[in-house]
C-alpha cells in the first residue's frame, strides 16, 4: 500500500539562499531538517546523524556530493541516505521538489 506524502513548502527560501555544498538547516512542519544543494539539485534530509546525533548543518559536501558529519566524518549520500564511508546507518531522507521556485518537502505525517 502506498503511504501519502504531505508536502510541505520551505517559506522564504530559494536557490540564490542555498550556495552548493552548504549544509543549510531549517524547522518545517515541526521537524528539524537540512537542506542542500548539489549544482541544480537540492535533497533535504534529517538534522542530526544517525550515529551520534551530531548537527549535520556544521558538516558539508565532498568532492563526491555527499555529507560529511562533522563529528567522526562519516559520509552519506543526501540522495537515499546510504552511508558511503561504510559504517552501516542510514540518513533519513525527504523526497524534495521545486514547482516554481518554491521548495516543497514531503513527510509521511
Ligand atoms: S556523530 Fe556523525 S559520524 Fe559520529
Amino acid at each position: 500500500m502506498n503511504q501519502l506524502l504531505h508536502w510541505h513548502s520551505v517559506e522564504g527560501m530559494g536557490m540564490d539562499d542555498l550556495p552548493e555544498g552548504k549544509v543549510v538547516e531549517l524547522t518545517l512542519n515541526g521537524k528539524k531538517l537540512c537542506l542542500l544543494r548539489k549544482q541544480d539539485q537540492i535533497f533535504a534530509f534529517a538534522a542530526t546523524c544517525p550515529h551520534q546525533s551530531a548537527r549535520l548543518c556544521e558538516g558539508w559536501m565532498d568532492a563526491r556530493g555527499h555529507v560529511v558529519c562533522p563529528l567522526h566524518h562519516y559520509r552519506f549520500d543526501p540522495a537515499n541516505g546510504r552511508n558511503t564511508s561504510g559504517e552501516g546507518y542510514k540518513l533519513r531522507t525527504y523526497p524534495l521538489e521545486v514547482r516554481e521556485g518554491i521548495f516543497y518537502v514531503g513527510f509521511l505525517d
